[in-house]
Formats: structure tokens, C-alpha cells, sequence
């Protein structure tokens, strides 16, 4: 156990718990979302907005500030929270999952993946060694072991190479880390969509000694369905007293279904990148900006709402700067739906403490369809 680090839940609905991870650059209130920062940045927004959305926590990732900056040279600006002006937590993903993603002319075995930056083509090696070294330079609070991931649907012998490719590098990762006071480690759970293998995986990662442990390779293709039985195969095997963590996930439905299934937090880039294409997520719904309906519609997207983006600005003025392709619709749209993943994490915290967590779910997705948009 990690000095300085620790989580703590203090009230369950059914599988649902509601906590707090203690760090020492602050808790994080569970169920936690935490807004993707891929690039020193959550793209379009101060992180002083980002911070009053309600964020406990960002995300950022070894694989973009490797390339661009540097690891060594966050590390000698004074480490990333100091480099962004977020002085919170901050988790980083280890950089596989990205590479297969983003990176060209990659290369994966025992030791690691080789791959050329998509930035200018230069060549780059990650190891679970060198993710930890550098997840360390960065001075995240939460760091990820190197694992692969694989898409779906995908054969039963790819995703279990992948699953114990990915407990071996579990193994190295928890060497490699660099314990520092209220500094974590969490492992992550592969598998594919085979059960056998997800408990099989589930259990090797809860006999070591991590602080939390991750789900992976879900939301990579397969319908919802598919990813909640992973989840809810998965889950029972993990111990009940580390927080769980979905990674990439999700919709708002998505979210409210894997919390009712036991996980405690989530990243995805939906509620960023969609801000910055047109679409914000609401009480009401999803509502596209560009649509022509909004041109003369003076109602803001949430009267309610505590974010001025969303409560002050007219969906008349959002739709014109959509299609203007202005800077600050995406900024404006952005914030709202950052602000809307918090106030949903929010309302969920509530529910599960009040012990109506299915309640708030129906009626959350009635005010969706109900919808005004
Ligand atoms: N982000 C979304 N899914 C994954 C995954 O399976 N592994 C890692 N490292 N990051 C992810």
C-alpha cells in the first residue's frame, strides 16, 4: 500500500459505491469522470473552467507528451502539473493503447512497442520501463502499466496473446514504478469479449500489488451489451476495497450503466471532442448545434445549469457560431459538456448515497428523450 494514497467508500446501492480517493494534491469524489488532457491541455478550455466544472481529476497521456514535448523536459519545467497550471491529480495513461491507435508503422513484441511519432516520423520504443519512467518524470499521481489492447471483434487466441502479453508486462510495470509518497499504480484488465479470459485476467491483477485496477479494451467496437457482461463478468473478481477504473468510457448511458455494474471512474474524450464538432450533451438530450432548429431559438441549453456556457448563451448564438466555425462555439460548447459529465457524476454520487441510483438513472434518461431539442 502506497503511503499518502487511499480510498475510501462510504456508501453502496447494489453494486454502485460512492467514495473518495485521498492524494495529497487532493480527493477525488467517486464515481469520478475525469476530462481527457491528451496534450498538457483539455483541449479548448482554461483549466480554471475546468476546475470549476467540477473536475477532480484530468487525464493525460505518455504517448502525445512524449513526442511533443518531452518527458525529460516536463520533468525539468517542474513536472506536468506545474507545466499546465493544474496543480489536482492527474492520471496518465502508459501509451500503448495509442501507439495502436495513432502511431505509424508500429511494432509490438515481448519488450515493447517500436512506432514512428504521427507527428514528424521519428522512430520511438516503449517499454513497460520506459512508460514507467516517464509516467514517473511527468509526476502523475495515478500511472498505468503498459498493456495491450485489442479491437473488437478480434479471434479468442489474439485477445488471450494480448491478455498475458499484458500480465507480463503488469509484472514489469510494478517493478519498474517508482513508489513516492501518494503516488499510485493501477493495472489493467484485457481479455477481449471472452469471459474466460476477463476472469482469468481479473484475478492474476488482484493477487498483485496495485492501487487500483483498470478495464480496458472495452468500448474498442463491440455493442454495449457486450462491454456491461464484460463488466459485470470482470468486476466480482477484483478486490472491493481498490477503486476500478473503465477506461475510454463513455456515453452518459454508458457511464450510469458500468457505475451500476461497480466501476468508480471513467475518461473519454466524447463530452471534448464533440464540444469542439457541434454537439453538446445536456439534460435534454444530445443537441446538434448546426442543425437549422436552433437558428432563431433564444432558450440557452440548460436553464439550469450551473456552467454559464450552457445557461447563458442563447442556442441561437451557439448555432451561428457552429457554423461560423468560430473558436469560441467550440470553447462555449466544450465547456457546457464538460460541465454537464460533472453535473451527471454529481447527480450520481447523490443517488447512490440516497440509495435511488436505478431512480435516477430512469429518470435521467426520460429527461433525455423528453428532450426540448
Ligand atoms: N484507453 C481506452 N482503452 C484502453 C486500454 O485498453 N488500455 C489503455 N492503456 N488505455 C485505454
Amino acid at each position: 500500500m502506497t503511503q499518502g494514497f487511499s480510498f475510501a467508500i462510504d456508501a453502496t446501492d447494489g453494486f454502485a459505491r460512492k467514495g473518495e480517493i485521498f492524494t495529497p494534491r487532493g480527493a477525488i469524489r467517486t464515481p469520478a469522470f475525469m476530462p481527457v488532457g491528451t496534450a498538457a491541455t483539455v483541449k479548448a478550455m482554461f483549466v480554471e473552467d475546468v476546475r470549476a466544472a467540477g473536475a477532480d481529476i484530468l487525464l493525460g497521456n505518455v504517448y502525445h507528451l512524449m513526442l511533443r514535448p518531452g518527458a525529460e523536459r516536463i520533468a525539468r519545467l517542474g513536472g506536468l502539473h506545474h507545466f499546465m497550471r493544474w496543480p489536482y491529480p492527474i492520471l496518465t495513461d502508459s501509451g500503448g493503447f495509442q501507439v495502436m491507435s495513432l502511431a505509424k508503422l508500429r511494432k509490438l513484441d515481448e519488450q515493447g512497442v517500436t512506432f514512428q511519432s504521427h507527428i514528424d516520423g521519428s522512430r520511438h520504443q516503449l517499454s513497460p520501463e520506459r512508460s514507467m519512467e516517464i509516467q514517473d518524470l511527468l509526476g502523475a499521481d495515478i500511472q498505468m502499466q503498459l498493456d495491450e489492447c485489442v479491437r473488437l471483434p478480434c479471434s479468442e487466441a489474439e485477445a488471450e496473446r494480448a491478455m498475458r502479453l499484458s500480465l507480463r508486462w503488469a509484472e514489469r510495470s510494478r517493478k519498474a514504478f517508482r513508489e513516492r509518497p501518494g503516488r499510485a499504480l493501477f493495472g489493467i484488465v484485457q481479455g477481449g469479449a471472452s469471459k474466460l479470459l476477463r476472469i482469468e485476467s481479473a484475478k492474476a491483477l488482484a493477487d498483485m500489488d496495485f492501487q487500483g485496477i483498470a478495464v480496458g479494451g472495452l468500448a474498442v467496437g463491440e455493442p454495449q451489451q457486450v462491454m456491461l457482461d464484460m463488466l459485470e463478468t470482470a468486476i466480482p473478481h477484483l478486490p472491493l476495497e481498490k477503486p476500478r477504473y473503465l477506461m475510454g468510457v463513455g456515453t452518459p448511458d454508458d457511464i450510469m450503466q458500468a457505475v451500476a455494474r461497480g466501476v468508480d471512474m471513467f475518461d473519454c474524450v466524447m463530452p471534448t471532442r464533440a464540444g469542439r464538432h457541434g454537439l453538446a450533451y445536456t439534460r435534454h438530450g444530445r443537441v446538434t448545434l448546426r442543425n437549422a432548429r436552433h437558428a432563431e431559438d433564444p432558450r440557452p441549453l440548460d436553464e439550469a445549469s450551473s456552467c454559464p456556457a450552457a445557461r447563458d448563451y442563447s442556442r441561437a448564438y451557439l448555432h451561428h457560431l457552429v457554423k461560423a466555425g468560430e473558436i469560441l462555439g467550440m470553447m462555449l460548447l466544450t465547456q457546457a459538456n464538460v460541465a454537464y459529465y460533472q453535473e451527471l457524476m454529481a447527480g450520481i454520487r447523490t443517488a447512490i448515497a440516497a440509495g435511488r441510483l436505478g431512480d435516477f438513472m430512469a429518470e435521467t434518461r426520460e429527461g433525455w428523450i423528453r428532450g426540448e431539442s
